[in-house]
């Protein structure tokens, strides 16, 4: 399998244009169940969490074309009937998200059998919420084998939906099932993030009456059936956010573009507490560090506006050689350290007890052989090792390539000495 190498030491200075967002690319895909008219995405990345979602819906009866098209990648899905009710488990399990085809196959086709997805490193992450949502509007749910059978055959109908807690997966899910339900569905303690108004403003795009996605409280009122649209997709804040970490790790200035700073606030603000220098553009911000050391500051991560626990483990990465001692608590996901134990390889001295890690700052990283368990503590041990002497090897980059695109050639192009050591096809243990 591939690696990751890189040398530290080496500033960063150029500018990197954010891709569209992995995490809304996937749930506007599977948006393309729900109408026998085309959806063209634009803006879409290449990311092997794309590809899989791709393989999937393929099986299912759409058809998924990619180009580049006059406004850079588009993908093209068009399902004009859907040919298969069946997800199964060798697909879902390869991503989560595409358990999210549940809700849209019920409320096209009035039936569907879809996998579990199963555990993960982060946490256990379970699918209840989901469920639940797609069983208010109306579905029966058995659970048998390790698949969920959901079956509407006259189809779903509006509720009201109160989530306990605050589920990204979920309020999406409902929104995708709701949209062709009879009648008018509440989602209440509905997730904020922006990818949840990106899927707004797409199945809007498609015909459908969604309003207050962004806020606590969406209101889906059911339309019989939707057309094609064409949208572009929001760009990647956890991608734009990561790179700002990045270039307040090495020094230097990075411009990153075709982005929205807003989407970034919480983190740019503790960059700033930090001591790297965050300037708003109209399109995206400028990161700089010149010379002088960071200072420790504590994070909390939280549902947005708050700080993302998807930059937590980056965050942690730059904390490493701040001055002084960082205290850092997951509050969304319960296993979400990983990434600790294997910067502590690189020499950073982190102790972590439950929820919260204590990170004290050292003079100088060393490089070394590492790997990692997730997307996000993948990347910051690459962040780590701009900064680390000598060479730092990242094993296990399947990980990266779910969610980062071409990431060597955007740190390459600011000067990172990073390269991509093709694997000889092993397994890595
Ligand atoms: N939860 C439940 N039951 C459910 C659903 C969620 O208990 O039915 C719990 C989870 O276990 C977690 C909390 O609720 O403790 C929040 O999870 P949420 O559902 O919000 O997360 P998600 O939808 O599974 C998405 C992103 C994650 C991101 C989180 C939080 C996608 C594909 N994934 O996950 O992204 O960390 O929201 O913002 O959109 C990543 O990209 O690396 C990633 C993990």
């Amino acid at each position: 399998m591939d690696r990751i190498a890189i040398t530290g030491g080496a500033q960063l200075n150029g500018t990197i244009p954010v891709s569209g967002a992995k995490n809304s690319a996937i749930k506007l895909m599977a948006a393309s169940l729900l109408t026998d008219q085309p959806l063209r995405l634009t803006n879409m990345p290449r990311l092997a969490d794309t590809r899989f979602l791709g393989k999937l819906l393929t099986r299912l009866g759409v058809s998924v074309t990619e180009s580049d098209g006059p406004d850079g990648q588009e993908t093209v899905l068009h399902a004009p009937e859907i040919t298969s009710g069946f997800a199964p488990y060798d697909l879902v399990r390869q991503m989560r998200a595409s358990f999210n085809v549940l809700g849209p196959l019920v409320a096209r086709s009035g039936q569907a059998k879809v996998s579990l997805p199963g555990g993960c490193t982060i946490g256990a992450r379970p699918v209840d919420l989901h469920l639940q949502a797609i069983e208010a509007l109306g579905a029966k749910i058995d659970l048998h084998e390790g698949y969920v059978y959901a079956q509407a055959p006259r189809g779903l109908k509006g509720a009201e939906i109160v989530f306990p807690i605050v589920s990204v997966g979920a309020t999406e899910h409902a929104m995708l099932a709701a949209v062709l339900a009879d009648g008018v569905t509440v989602i209440k303690n509905a997730a904020c993030e922006p990818e949840l108004v990106d899927l707004q403003e797409c199945l809007n795009a498609m015909g459908a009456k969604v309003e207050g996605a962004g806020t606590p409280t969406v209101t889906i009122t059911g339309v019989a059936r939707l057309n094609g649209a064409s949208h572009s997709v929001i760009p990647d804040r956890i991608e734009m956010g990561t790179y700002a970490v990045a270039a307040a790790m090495a020094g230097g200035e990075v411009r990153l573009t075709k982005a929205r700073p807003e989407l970034i606030e919480s983190l740019s603000v503790k960059l700033e507490e930090a001591g790297a220098t965050v300037v708003r553009t109209e399109d995206g911000v400028i990161v700089k560090r010149n010379g002088s050391r960071l200072n420790a500051v504590d994070l909390e991560t939280a549902p947005f506006p708050g700080f993302a626990t998807d930059l937590q483990a980056q965050f942690m990465a730059l904390m490493t050689t701040a001055n002084g001692e960082s205290r850092i608590r997951e509050t969304i996901f319960e296993n979400r350290f990983m990434h600790a134990p294997e910067l502590m390889r690189l020499g950073a001295d982190i102790s972590v007890h439950g929820g919260e890690a204590r990170v004290r700052g050292v003079a100088q990283l060393e490089g070394a052989e590492v790997m990692a368990t997730d997307l996000r503590a993948s990347v910051s041990l690459v962040i780590a090792g701009l900064v680390a002497r000598g060479e730092t090897v990242v094993s296990r980059i399947y990980h990266l390539d779910r969610g980062f695109e071409r990431l060597e050639e955007k740190l390459g192009a600011c000067g990172a000495q990073v390269r991509r050591i093709k694997g000889d096809g092993e397994p890595e243990l």
